[in-house]
């Protein structure tokens, strides 16, 4: 849940690892420090707020370095303050050591080590593993030998380097169950939590591994595993751009990735369907989709928008499929030791790869047997490699803390999932041609949709100051309501409630009067005129109605008080297009009210502790 950064070579640390850590922000932005070793001694400048405060603090300091570690923290123990921000210091601040992960022993850790006579600064959990390593360096073991033997006391989780100014020809760095890269350059290399924090510097990728230990030089790496066993890692290229992670001209991160999604869902179906056999194609499943089209039961386990995704997705095979599908959140699922047969086929859903929840949920399958698929956008995340097989999104790198490219190109995915398989079950030649053509249809669509951004910023002006909003929806809109009250509650702070539209009735229509705006999404499908019923309900109670229908629907202006109007599709896709007005309503009202949207309070985007 924060963000890591280390630079050794010959040039100065300091603006590769101040660059880097602000591609990290999104991973947490409550503190942040570096400690750099300058010719035999230590410093450590760290600060409370975000990477730019440091950065003004760097700059009064003018300190320069050729070896230094960088850290961007989203706060699990310890307020975030000064002192609790990486990277911490061993007693006499020879040793320096940032972390992100949870250490679960660190109580008992720490009670040992005070007996020992250690001091310790802060209140976080991290501090134990770096007085843990002077511990076991002042039994005369090496630097190297020390880190393992902490690491192999500590519970937890961690992704973490450091680097210590009596050897300060290498960066130390391990993981277990939060990410690391090595990036890998001309005599000077990089450590960072993703690809994105290095990518200015380097395309040259080394993915470290749960167990595994690297000594980081500047012309070499030498991986071990936490048993001191030799092990060769390989160098990836990596295809991500400079231009994809930058904001492109837009103000925030959040309306580039919302502008982008004709061009992101496109992405996610380019070169995946089949017009002449109704059919999609879909590479990473080749080897498995037998199997998962004889599944007994799918689940589809994730957090969050993903989770939502996952709701979608419950719908679109269970229509097409026949197969009975079932949505689990990841948290809930590896705890309760879930019924899971061989003949069950589970679908991890995360934009990440890295949420700490969906990935123990994912290893708790394999341990059991099941087909384990993951559905991820970046490409190398845990997920991604630790699933049997899986489908990439191919959305492009999402900044933003609030999901939303991302989530369409989940959508995509797994209406993709459904063609492929569907068409190998029972759906016909041209059923299935017609889904082909329909999806062809949508990145036009999508951009009818975003050429209503001004229209959608006039309605979110009416409502920035409203304390709640109700969104309901119906069948494949359900979901939907729930994720548009969920953009709005975490980038606007406004308390907002997703409902299945039907649901209303039974308690939440005690709420509604006329300062409670209500969004409807209403396409014109199968439940329409259910939901026109509902929408009738609420304005015989004079709440305030927002609909979300059909380009061709000219009844509900009469009933709603603003209409947001959107091209029709079949009912499976229709939740592509009914999600945007929704990103777009959350995204203004937040603005609207002055937030910063990329990165809202107490949230980060990658909840990598559970
Ligand atoms: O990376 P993941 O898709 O696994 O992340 C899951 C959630 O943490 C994420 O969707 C979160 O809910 C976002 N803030 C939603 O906008």
């Amino acid at each position: 849940m924060c963000g890591i950064v280390g630079y050794i070579g010959s040039k100065n640390c300091i603006p590769v690892i101040l660059g880097g850590l602000k591609r990290l922000e999104y991973r947490g932005y409550d503190s942040a420090g570096v400690g750099v070793l300058l010719n035999g001694v230590s410093k450590i400048v760290k600060n409370k707020g975000k990477v730019s405060l440091l950065e003004k603090k760097l700059e009064a300091d003018k300190i320069e370095s050729t070896i230094g570690i960088g850290h961007t923290r989203w706060a699990t123990h310890g307020e975030p303050n000064e002192i609790n921000a990486h990277p911490h210091a061993n007693q006499d601040g020879t040793l320096f050591l940032i972390h992100n992960g949870i250490i679960e022993n660190y109580q008992t850790l720490k009670k040992q080590l005070r007996h020992e006579g250690y001091t310790f600064r802060s209140d976080t959990d991290s501090e134990v593993i770096i007085h843990l390593i002077e511990s076991f360096m002042k039994k005369g073991n090496a630097f190297q030998k020390s880190v393992r033997l902490a690491l192999s006391e500590v519970d937890g989780t961690y992704g973490l380097a450091i680097i210590n100014s009596k050897e300060p020809d290498r960066i130390i760095a391990a993981r277990k169950g939060s990410p690391l890269v090595i990036g890998v350059g001309e005599k000077e290399n990089y450590i960072a939590s993703d690809v994105s924090a290095l990518i200015a510097h380097t395309k040259n990728i080394v993915y470290v591994e749960d167990g595994e230990i690297v000594e980081v030089y500047a012309d070499k790496f030498v991986a071990k595993t936490i048993l001191d066993e030799d092990i060769e890692k390989d160098v990836i290229e990596v295809s991500m751009t400079l231009e994809e992670i930058d904001k492109g001209g837009h103000p925030t991160f959040m309306i580039k990735e919302i502008m982008e999604q004709h061009e992101s869902v496109f992405n996610s179906m380019r070169g995946r369907l089949i017009m002449d056999e109704g059919t999609a194609k879909l590479g990473g499943l080749d080897t498995v989709v037998d199997r998962l089209a004889a599944s007994k039961r799918i689940v589809i386990s994730a957090c969050g928008t993903s989770w939502h995704a996952a709701l979608v997705g419950e719908y679109m095979f269970e229509q097409f499929l026949r197969i009975p599908t079932e949505v689990e959140y990841a948290s809930e699922f590896r705890y309760r030791n879930p019924i899971i047969q061989p003949d069950d086929t589970i679908i991890f859903i995360s934009q990440s790869g890295e949420t700490a929840d969906t990935l123990a949920a994912l290893r708790e399958a394999k341990r059991k047997r099941a087909l384990c698929l993951g559905v991820c956008n970046v490409v190398g995340s845990s997920v991604a490699r630790e699933s049997d097989a899986g489908v990439y999104i191919h959305a492009g790198p999402e900044i933003g803390v609030a999901s939303t490219k991302a989530f369409t190109g989940q959508l995509v995915v797994l209406a993709l999932i459904t063609l492929l398989v569907a068409r190998k079950r029972d759906l016909s030649l041209a059923d299935g041609k017609k889904i082909v053509e329909e999806f062809n249809s949508i990145p036009d669509k999508i951009r009818k949709i975003l050429e209503l951004n001004d229209q959608i910023e006039r309605i979110a002006n009416d409502f920035k100051n409203a304390k709640n909003f109700l969104y309901l929806g119906r069948g494949y809109n359900f979901p939907v309501a729930l994720e548009g009250a969920l953009k709005l509650k975490e980038i606007s702070y406004i308390h907002a409630e997703g409902y299945p539209a039907a649901e209303m009735k039974h308690g939440p229509i005690a709420l509604v009067d006329e300062n409670m705006p209500v969004v409807f999404i209403a396409p014109k499908d199968s439940t329409y005129d259910k939901i026109i019923s509902n929408i009738e309900e609420i304005r015989a109670r004079k709440g305030k109605i927002i609909a979300i229908a059909n380009e061709n629907d000219s009844e509900i202006d009469r009933l709603a008080d603003y209409t947001v109007k959107i091209p029709e599709t079949i009912r499976m896709l229709m939740p592509i297009l009914t999600v945007i007005p929704l990103q777009l309503l959350a995204y203004h009202v937040a603005v609207k009210k002055g937030l910063n949207v990329d990165q809202p309070r107490n949230l980060a985007k990658s909840v990598t502790v559970e």
